[in-house]
Parts: C-alpha cells; structure tokens; sequence
C-alpha cells in the first residue's frame, strides 16, 4: 500500500466554542477564497499535501514530503466540503495565500470534482465552489472568485441547475478547469483524462478512486478525500488507516 498517504479526522475541526457562527449578510462576501481561513484540522490537511512536519496521522517512517493522497473524515456539517473546495479553487486561480505551504502548482490546472450522486455534487462540492445552484444570479458568490469564473457550462445529464464543468482564469494569464463527476456513472465515465487534481467529497468506491488517482499519474498530481463515514469503513478509507497506523 502506498506509504505516502496522510489521514486527518474531525477532532478539532470545528471552530472553538462560542465562536461567532457567519452571520447571513456576510455570506456571500465570507464564502470567496479571500476569506477562508481554515480551521486547525483543515490547515493541517492543506499543510501536508506539501513539504510539512511529519505527524501522528502520517504513516510510519513519513519523511514529511508532500503526501499525494489526503483524506479529511469528519462530523456532518464540520467543514469538510468548504476545506475540499477551498483547495480547489486555490489550485485553479494560483491565488494561494502567502503562507500557504501545501499542494502548489505553478500554471492553470485540470481536475475534476466528484461525489456519489450528480444531485450531490450539485448541492455540495458545485454549490460550495460557485455558488447556490438553483439562482444563477448567485453564480460567483462561492470559493471561486466571481471575476475568476470565465464559464459555467451546464450538464446535458438531465440533472438541473449542474453544471458538466467551469473554467476558471488563473493568475498567469491561462486558464483551469474543473468538470464535476459523480460515481454512480461508474468506472468508465472515469478513464481517459490526464489530470492535475481529483477531489472526492464523500466516499468513492475501490475501483472509481483507483481510475481518479490514476489520471493524476502522468502529472504526479494529486488526490484528496472529505467525508463522513456513512456505513463503516469502505476499502478506500480502511486503506487509508491501516497505513497511518490507526484512526488519529
Ligand atoms: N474555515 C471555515 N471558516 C468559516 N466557515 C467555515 C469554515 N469551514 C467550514 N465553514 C462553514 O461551515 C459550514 C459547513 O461546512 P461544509 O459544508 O464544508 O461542511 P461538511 O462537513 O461538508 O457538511 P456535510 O456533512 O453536510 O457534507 C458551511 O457553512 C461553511 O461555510
Ligand atoms: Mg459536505
């Protein structure tokens, strides 16, 4: 099994008690990736996709390199999607913060999102990266910046309001991608594609997350996983603990 993954879980992903909830007329303003400020658990799951402090949730013998397969377990409503997405959006307008020291690519990316249903990628990882996807006119208010969003192209799949992909412009001048994928199209509608980046919010299945790592080989890219675990431990999260030794 792959030495190089890194598991991080929700102990300390919430905010600290009594801490201000965002207030509904900052939602827009707080949701853009100007704003984001992770939480100690979503910092700690951004710091290792880069050189980091090698940690009890990285496998036995970490050398503190960059681990190119992360996932994020956590409690329903803790902050997953936003830290997944947040990721996102720094990898495909090159907006990193100044202190940032994880995963860093230097021009525009491809990647796709995906989640086990269209419906839910539609509500979770799409709303969270663009915006709600029933009013277009809130298309922009997401992570993504709206001055960044270049095309929202909707999906022919039947499913409203989703969207197949968007294209984003990066700092550079050039311009990322990100498609919106969902696992019940099963394995074949995952092949074919050279990738940067696989976002998977929510558990894939053994052989989508293998064909998802896969297109991100060529580019030695990256994959990252943010769940709640909804009916015990699936292999691809099993996989995930048996190498760091244990849940930490
Ligand atoms: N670092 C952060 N700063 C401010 N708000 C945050 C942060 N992380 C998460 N949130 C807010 O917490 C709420 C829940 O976040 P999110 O949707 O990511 O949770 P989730 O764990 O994916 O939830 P679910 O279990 O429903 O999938 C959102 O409103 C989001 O904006
Ligand atoms: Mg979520």
């Amino acid at each position: 099994m792959n030495k190089t993954r890194h598991t991080s879980t929700a102990k300390g992903l919430r905010p600290p008690e009594g801490k201000e909830p965002i207030s509904i007329a900052l939602r827009h303003e707080r949701h853009n990736l100007i704003h984001y400020r992770p939480y100690p658990k979503q910092r700690r799951f951004h710091d290792v996709g880069g050189d980091h402090a090698a940690g009890p949730d990285c496998p036995p013998g970490c050398d503190g390199r960059a681990h190119r397969e992360r996932m994020l377990m956590g409690a329903n409503q803790s902050g997953k999607t936003y830290c997944g997405g947040a990721e996102v959006a720094f990898h495909l307008t090159g907006l990193y913060p100044e202190d940032w020291t994880g995963l860093r690519f230097v021009g525009p990316t491809r990647g796709w999102v995906g989640c086990d249903t269209f419906p839910n990628v539609r509500d979770g990882a799409q709303r969270i990266l663009i915006g709600e996807p029933k009013l277009e006119s809130e298309w922009g208010t997401g992570l993504i910046p709206a001055a960044a969003i270049v095309e929202t192209q909707r999906s022919g799949a039947g499913v409203p309001d989703l969207l197949d992909h968007v294209v984003v412009r990066h700092k550079s001048g050039g311009f990322s991608t990100a498609a919106f994928k969902s696992y019940d199209q099963g394995r074949k509608r995952w092949q074919g594609e050279t990738l940067d980046w696989v976002w998977f919010d929510e558990e894939p299945p053994e052989d989508i997350y293998t064909e998802g790592l896969t297109r991100t080989n060529a580019t030695r890219g990256a994959v990252w996983l943010t769940f709640t675990p909804l009916e015990g431990m699936s292999r691809v999260v099993h996989a995930f603990i048996e190498d760091v030794g244990g849940l930490r």
